[in-house]
């Protein structure tokens, strides 16, 4: 078979890594990919955004089946056009993808459905917004409607703040046309949780949980990143609260989906915030998370592709879907002064036997060597049977890897650690 996977981070990696165990694929493209996953796929310069060179690109390689990795190119249609030319498809249509497109959308659809996530307002107009703010509860979280590169989510501690991130998005236009409307929603607090899910539209079943960590540095401080390191199983994620879950929001998102005329297939993220009053959605997306695959997918014990392919033919009720017990820690070494300004092109260096650990995000080939191109540069992750041995293990590897100007978290696990010796 000919596989062909959009997108080119550690996930796609990850994604690609595990596609590869299966027998019957003689070939894998990554449009674009980069400089780590070209020793394990074939990468094309065609950017992920590109629909008609990515769909003329599959017509032209015969491509059987194709895994549409990130959020820009699913919410831009890229798996009805693939679909239009025949070619089967892991993901969801646009108008599926909107779930995470649009989050007066996904609001909308838990509201009218009864699906439990935080109270909260929708405007389109400046003045209705900062008047709200004037007696809102504080803290307050505002959000930009669309897609904001993971950026569009605002904690304000203050009234001011609030309104200012209100001026930001709607006059000043920081995230684009996705801030012309915000959502101002009530802060919940609580242990955060992620499930990924694969789902045909009917059936749904949830992976391992995780748990992202999101602030660039330790102790959860600094800015908001695209995740800094991951852990799986989430421990506060028990058996109790995985059935709740799958009661009254798993099951429940994917039958408003199919009422909507909207059927999700493909990879559905629940971002889940444990309050006091029960599980709530904070977010959903139309995808596999990132870093969150790099340690869900090295635990799943069945054969990546069928699962994908059980969920676009609809078959996924007749499909196993096993996973290890084993625990993953998944450390991201990244560029100093990411996600601000970091400089780019230093050599990276992996010694052989921790290379099948590693998922390479931001790398390209250079005179033949590896340097790093992005912010996230790697993902390093360890498999064991305890998270503790897990946490070790992957923080010994990533200090067998060296770069210039890299810098990493110290403390991914540690709180998962704690909550699980605390039980
Ligand atoms: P997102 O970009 O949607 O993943 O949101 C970024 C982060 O903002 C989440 O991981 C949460 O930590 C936080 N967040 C989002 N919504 C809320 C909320 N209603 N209450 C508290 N924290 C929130
Ligand atoms: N790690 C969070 C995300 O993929 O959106």
């Amino acid at each position: 078979m000919k596989i062909l996977v959009v997108g080119g981070g550690g996930r796609e990696h990850a994604i690609i890594k595990k596609i590869k165990e299966n027998k019957s694929v003689e070939q894998i493209y990554a449009l674009p990919g980069n400089g780590g996953i070209a020793k394990d796929a074939t990468c094309v310069d065609i950017g992920a955004k590109d629909i008609p060179a990515i769909v003329a690109f599959a017509k032209e390689k015969q491509i059987d089946y194709a895994v549409v990795a990130p959020d820009d190119p699913l919410v831009l249609g890229c798996v009805d056009a693939l679909e239009e030319i025949g070619i089967p498809c892991f993901g969801p249509r646009a108008s599926a993808a909107i779930i995470e497109g649009s989050k007066v959308f996904s609001k909308n659809l838990m509201k009218k459905y009864g699906i439990p996530t935080a109270e909260y307002e929708v405007f389109s107009n400046l003045e209705d917004a900062l008047e709200y703010l004037n007696s809102a509860p504080i803290p307050t979280v505002i959000k930009a409607d669309g897609l904001a590169l993971g950026k569009g989510v605002i904690i304000a501690m203050t009234r001011e703040e609030a309104k200012e991130a209100v001026r930001s998005m709607m006059e000043d236009k920081i995230f684009g046309e996705s801030g012309s409307n915000v959502v101002i929603e009530e802060f919940l607090t609580g242990p955060e949780v992620s499930v990924l899910s694969f789902t045909d539209g009917k059936t749904v079943i949830p992976m391992i949980s995780s748990q992202d960590h999101k602030r660039a540095h330790d102790g959860d401080t600094g800015l908001n990143t695209g995740g800094m390191g991951t852990v799986a199983p989430n421990p506060y994620y028990t058996a109790d609260v995985e059935k709740i879950c799958m009661e009254k929001i798993f099951i429940p998102t994917i039958r408003a989906m199919e009422a909507e005329g909207r059927t999700f297939k493909g990879c559905l993220y629940f971002g889940l915030m444990l309050t006091e009053n029960g599980p709530k959605v904070i977010e959903y997306n139309c995808r596999f998370g990132d870093p969150e695959t790099q340690v869900v997918l090295p635990l799943l014990e069945s054969d990546l592709l069928t699962v994908m392919q059980a969920t676009t033919n609809g078959t996924l009720d007749k499909c196993e879907v096993k996973f290890a017990k084993s625990n993953t820690c998944c450390v991201i070494m990244a560029s100093n002064g990411y996600p601000s300004h970091y400089e780019k092109g230093y050599e990276i260096t992996i010694p052989d036997d921790v290379l099948p650990n590693v998922y390479v995000a931001g790398a390209a080939i250079k005179d033949g060597a590896l340097v790093t191109s992005g912010g996230r540069v790697l993902g390093v992750t360890a498999k064991k049977d305890t998270l503790g041995e897990a946490i070790c293990e992957a923080y010994r590897l990533v200090e067998k890897i060296k770069f210039d100007n890299a810098f990493y978290r110290h403390d991914i696990g540690k709180r998962a650690l704690m909550a699980k010796e605390t039980d």
